[in-house]
């Protein structure tokens, strides 16, 4: 992937926050999401790549637009690429006007993103300072003790980022009992994972099960971080099992390492943030204006930039007008 692709992946995760943002607090996250997917569909069609959904808003009967297998770009000779999105990470964030909602993407040469089940996924993701410290079959205190090992820490002064759900109590427990700090969040386990491998966001581990789309592309943001997740798929039920199968997993237990959720060396990650949160700050509008931030991550180089864009609505081509900022 030629590195300008960067700046094309930035823009198309500012284009979704830019259009899920207006739907900040107004208790509707079917419409914020919704105009996250149109507005990221309608720029991916001016990237020059080559590129393939599987990662996506469902499979193609269930999902009009950024379908699993959707053929996306501009695909007049770009780089063959494989692509994961999640348009909005957070709906109900958004729709509440909670912090840390994002727009997600993460793009790597051909075959090299997990395919993963819409299921569940139990997770255990941290820093490059814990790096080959997690094991996920061990029991929450051994990973917690050699965690704090690799770190430096006490047991004590870690914080879990652990999504705020029933079939967390038993965790939730646990870590009390061995006393590490908790934080609980409502939604967006991606932003928990990232936030676990960066500097100064007061997180050092994630736990828990969330989403297992939302794994591969926490682990795709960790590649280029140097973090690590682990992840062990988790279906509800029979069907669930039956589509993992279906996909090509075998062994439905199979602990999922960094490889086998992002494979290669060349993996870029854009996340923009829609609403104010912990390591970016939300859209903000202002008259015909509107500013941005993103991160935008290279694997390859290990280069992580911030960008703050500041977007003038009248300037922007007619695609983004009709797509983009039909709600602004
Ligand atoms: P959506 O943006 O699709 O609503 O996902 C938000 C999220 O909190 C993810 O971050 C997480 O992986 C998943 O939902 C957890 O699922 P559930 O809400 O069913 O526990």
């Amino acid at each position: 992937m030629e590195r300008e692709l960067t700046l094309e992946f930035a823009r198309v995760t500012e284009a979704a926050a830019l259009a899920s943002a207006p739907w900040m607090g107004k208790g509707n996250q079917k419409a914020a999401d919704q105009a996250a997917v149109d507005a990221m569909r309608a720029v991916f069609d001016t990237v020059h790549i080559d590129g393939e959904v599987v990662i996506g808003e469902g499979e193609k009967d269930e999902a009009p637009m950024l379908y699993i297998g959707e053929k996306i770009g501009t695909r007049k000779g770009g780089a063959r690429v494989d692509i994961a999105v999640d348009p909005l990470e957070g709906t109900r964030l958004v729709a509440r006007g909670l912090p840390n909602a994002l727009a997600v993407i993460a793009a790597a040469e051909k075959n090299c993103l997990l395919r993963a089940p819409d299921t569940y996924m139990n997770k255990i993701a941290v820093g490059a300072r814990a790096g080959g410290a997690i094991d996920i079959r061990k029991s929450p205190r051994e990973n917690l003790e050699n965690i704090a090992g690799a770190m430096g820490m006490r047991v004590r002064d870690l914080t879990v980022i652990i999504l705020d759900r029933p079939r967390h109590e038993e965790l939730i427990r646990e870590i009390r009992e061995v006393g590490s700090r908790i934080r609980l969040i409502s939604d967006g386990d991606v932003a928990g994972g990232i936030a676990a491998a960066m500097d100064d966001t007061g997180v050092d581990v994630l736990m828990g099960i969330g989403g297992a789309p939302e794994g591969v592309l926490t682990a795709a943001a960790l590649k280029c971080l140097g973090g690590e997740i682990q992840g062990i798929l988790q279906p509800r039920n029979d069907e669930e099992i039956e589509r993992a199968r279906a996909m090509g997993f075998t062994d439905i237990n199979k602990v999922l390492r960094m490889e086998d959720l992002v494979d290669g060396e060349d993996i870029m990650f854009s996340v923009t943030g829609v609403t104010d949160g912990d390591m970016l700050e939300g859209v903000r509008f202002s008259g015909d204006r509107a500013t941005t931030e993103t991160i935008v991550m290279r694997s390859k180089t290990g280069t992580i930039r911030t960008i703050k864009a500041h977007h003038l609505v009248g300037k922007k081509p007619d695609y983004f007008q009709k797509d983009v900022l039909k709600n602004f």
